[in-house]
């Protein structure tokens, strides 16, 4: 499904969506350059599955994980800055991705490879400044 969004408010609405109809065993990689929209995503998704919006931070920093309490548990997971698959296995992905909640995976794709078959995707591409085309597969809203 491309969704075209005109300001982060909207992406914030669109993931809200996302986050109303999620299941604890769901996995979101999200694809983008610097900037796209990732996090402003999540904030949405993570609204939708009931954080409250002062519980939530910007971006994972040094951690790289960061965990919400939602309807489900909520894992927040910024690639980044990993290097390598080591890197990986250091910070116990695996028990993230087969644990007890969702997991969202900013950079997915250094992790490609690591990421459980039914991974739904969402890819945000900056068409303007104000404007996201964003593609979602695996999930139907
Ligand atoms: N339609 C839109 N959707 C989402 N963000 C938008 C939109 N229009 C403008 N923006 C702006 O783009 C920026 C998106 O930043 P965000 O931190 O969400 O990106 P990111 O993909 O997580 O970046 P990074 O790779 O650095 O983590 C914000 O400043 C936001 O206000
Ligand atoms: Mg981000």
């Amino acid at each position: 499904m491309e969704y075209f969004t005109k300001s982060s408010e909207e992406t914030i609405a669109l993931g809200k969506k996302i986050g109303e109809v999620l299941k604890p065993i769901d996995v979101i990689g999200f694809y983008g350059e610097l900037g796209s929209g990732k996090t402003t995503m999540i904030k949405g998704i993570a609204i939708g599955l009931g954080v409250n919006e002062e519980n939530l931070v910007k971006s994972p920093s040094f951690i790289m994980i960061n965990e919400y309490k939602g309807r489900y548990p909520i894992y927040h997971i910024d690639l980044y800055r990993i290097k390598n698959t080591e890197e990986i296995l250091s910070i116990g992905l695996d028990d993230y991705l087969y644990g007890d909640g969702v997991c969202l995976i900013e950079w997915a794709e250094k992790a490609e490879g690591d990421l459980p078959e039914n991974l739904i995707k969402v890819e945000l591409e900056v068409v303007k400044p104000e404007e996201r085309k964003i593609t979602i597969s695996g999930l139907s809203l």
